[in-house]
């Protein structure tokens, strides 16, 4: 591998930034030494009601993983993301709404978000919510996503954000897992010009979860379009909130008490809930915000992230909102009503710090440079990416023709489960390697060991551990500790597993190569294979699938699924049609397949285990490369499998 292009450090940055590279390497160090003093003084960055007198009691031991920061305080999360700005910065913009279609968009000051906020949490409280109930929330990139999650967070509630993209079937299989009363949606939602049904989806949703299990469904007005609404259970939320007032007092709430859960995918099974709790995460939010995008006073910062992913909680809403930051929300999709969009709201919005998705910018890629070049974007300064490995193509191209070779690059590596940015330059500090997510956060101790365990020195490449806990860790799968154990701390005694191979370069950088498990990432977001696996053979057709990654120019990986039918049905392109409409509909868009081959046999092991080695490399096109296949119980099934590939779209 030629040495990568290296960009130093921009002299104006080094002096701007809170951070260069001579305090990088001191912070970091320090923060090795003697974690405890470390994070004691960082927990200052939020208030407590009560403060913490034990900073940091973990332990990854075997069987007895145990998560606790500032243990001992109390606070809460809304105080900190509201209040306490009031008497500094009341009339100041919390968050920038830019809606689906380009003439709507809202400013809510600090003030305002106070007055929104209390209402939501006084409707929620009307309900009954309260301190440690769990309430869903099915909604689309409106302000009101982020009041109902502020609300729940000001009644010690904990919010479960599901994606507006999952099919009612997911939806229900979420509401049942954490035992949510409460749902919070909208009529419908709007992106790129097209009605999404969320409010018939949450009615299709406790159908299938059972009419027993939701007591309310609260419904904010979006498009206007016509709903069902069921008496008792259904209400507006308009006319709910005009029968209480904006005074409604944040509940103390212990640091380890719960904020949110969000499922997020894995290897086996179904969606695990990731939990996270209040005290170390808002810590962690609102200091890797602060440093990684340098936000000063007076940025405009826009993450196009939606919040049914971890990035839209961490960087949307809680990071920024404690740091007293003005935050863009986002409605719609980068190519309409063209694909000037994204830069077209950097405009109009005066964006300084802009955060997106590789996908997002291979995909704006293809259109060419002048869909950017005719905006002026002359009020950004930095550049942010993050969730999933971005190709050096397309870092250059944002950087060269979005950034005109003026903004340094963020490339943050992070997971739903790490709660914050873990690995990461600081644009102050590090020079930049396209498609290197460089160096550790301050307190962030990644290691990469062998498939033994044996912690490798210096260059080299393996898998991806975190040797010691950091505040925005998840602390438990949400009523499975011992899932919790066995997924992240199984595999390599006393270590945090990402489940992500890494290669680490002679100046100590950090390149992730992408999952080593059964995980999919589609344009930035995860899927387990084993989920569409489940759904294909809930097929009544389908006897068998199995499914894999392999490259896809835009999503980064597309999903290849391999399908035998039952006895007598016939492969036909109908059917092929029907699957991934059936796939789409059990679990959601992101999961259709983009490829399936019907295969008579699948390449299995005398003992029965599919071998998934083979049928990644088929579907990755490295049919000469397919590895030792003498232990396949048939081997002639290899070779069917390799004349009948599908071709890439
Ligand atoms: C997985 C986590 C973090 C929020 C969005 C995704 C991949 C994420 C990067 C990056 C290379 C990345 C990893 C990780 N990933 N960011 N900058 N470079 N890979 O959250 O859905 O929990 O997925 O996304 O594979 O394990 P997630």
């Amino acid at each position: 591998m030629s040495e990568p292009h290296l960009y130093p450090v921009p002299s104006e940055w080094a002096k701007r930034a809170y951070v260069d590279d001579t305090a990088y390497q001191e912070r970091y160090a320090a923060s090795m030494r003697d974690p405890e003093a470390f994070w004691g003084e960082e927990g200052k960055r939020i208030d407590w009601f009560t403060p913490y007198t034990r900073v940091k009691n973990t332990s990854f031991a075997p069987g007895a993983v145990s998560i606790k920061w500032f243990e001992d305080g109390v606070t809460n999360i809304a105080h900190n993301c509201i209040d306490r700005h009031l008497a500094t910065r009341g009339d100041q913009v919390a968050i920038i709404w830019e809606g689906d279609d380009p003439s709507e968009s809202r400013h809510i000051t600090y003030r305002e978000l106070h007055d929104e906020v209390c209402r939501f949490a006084n409707v929620l409280r009307n309900r009954d919510v309260g301190k440690g109930d769990r309430v869903t929330i099915y909604m689309p990139m409106i302000p009101e996503a982020a009041f109902a999650m502020l609300a729940c967070a000001r009644l010690g509630a904990v919010h479960s954000v599901v994606f507006g993209g999952f099919s009612p079937d997911s939806l229900a299989g979420r509401i049942v897992d954490c035992g949510s009363k409460v749902v919070i949606t909208c009529d419908e939602g709007l992106r790129g010009g097209r009605k999404v049904p969320l409010k018939a989806n949450v009615d299709a949703a406790i159908v299938k979860a059972g009419e027993d299990k939701v007591d309310h469904v609260i419904v904010v007005r979006r498009t206007g379009g016509n709903v069902a609404m069921k008496p008792g259970r259904d209400v507006w939320y308009h006319q709910a909130a005009e029968m209480v007032t904006s005074e409604c007092p944040a509940v103390a709430v212990g640091a380890e008490d719960p904020l949110f859960i969000l499922y997020t995918s894995g290897s086996t099974g179904s969606p695990k809930g990731v939990l996270h709790t209040t005290g170390g995460y808002l810590v962690y939010a609102s200091m890797t915000h602060h440093y990684v995008f340098d936000y000063h006073d007076g940025d405009i910062y826009w993450c196009t992230a939606d919040i049914g992913w971890v990035t839209g909680h961490s960087y949307i809403v809680y990071g920024p909102l404690a740091n007293g930051a003005t935050t863009l929300m986002f409605e719609g999709v980068p190519n309409y009503p063209s694909n000037s969009r994204f830069w077209e709201v950097i405009d109009k919005h005066k964006v300084t710090i802009f955060y997106t998705a590789p996908t997002a910018i291979r995909a704006l890629m293809q259109g060419g440079d002048a869909p950017v070049s005719k905006t002026s974007r002359a009020s950004l300064r930095l550049l942010g990416s993050v969730g999933e490995p971005i190709n050096p193509e397309a870092w250059e191209w944002y950087y060269r023709v979005v950034g005109e070779n003026r903004c340094p690059i963020v490339d943050t590596w992070w997971q739903t489960e790490t709660g914050g940015i873990l690995i990461t330059p600081l644009p102050g500090a590090t020079a930049l390697k396209p498609g290197s997510a460089t160096r550790p956060f301050f307190g962030v101790r990644p290691e990469i060991v062998d498939a033994e365990g044996t912690v490798l020195e210096g260059a080299c490449e393996g898998n991806l551990v975190i040797a010691d806990s950091w505040p925005g860790q998840m602390r438990t799968v949400y009523g499975d500790h011992e899932r919790f154990m066995q997924t992240y701390f199984a595999t390599y005694p006393n270590k945090y597993f990402t489940g992500d191979g890494c290669r680490r370069d002679a100046d100590g950088y950090y390149w992730i190569t992408g999952r080593v498990d059964d995980v999919i990432n589609v344009s930035g977001h995860r899927m387990g294979t084993a989920e569409v696996e489940s759904a294909l053979v809930a097929h009544p057709k389908v006897s068998e699938a199995a499914v894999v990654g392999y490259p896809h120019d835009i999503k980064g990986q597309g999903i290849y699924a391999y399908v035998t039918l039952m006895a007598g049905e016939v492969e036909t392109e109908d059917l092929r049609k029907e699957l991934i409409v059936w796939v789409r509909t059990e679990i959601g868009p992101i999961a259709s397949p983009d490829l399936i081959q019907f295969a008579p046999g699948l390449p299995k092991t005398r003992s029965g285990k599919i071998m998934r080695r083979i049928l990644r490399k088929i579907a990755e096109d490295e049919f000469g490369n397919l590895g030792d296949t003498s232990t396949l119980a048939d081997p002639a099934v290899v070779d069917d499998l390799v004349s009948n590939r599908q071709n890439k779209k």
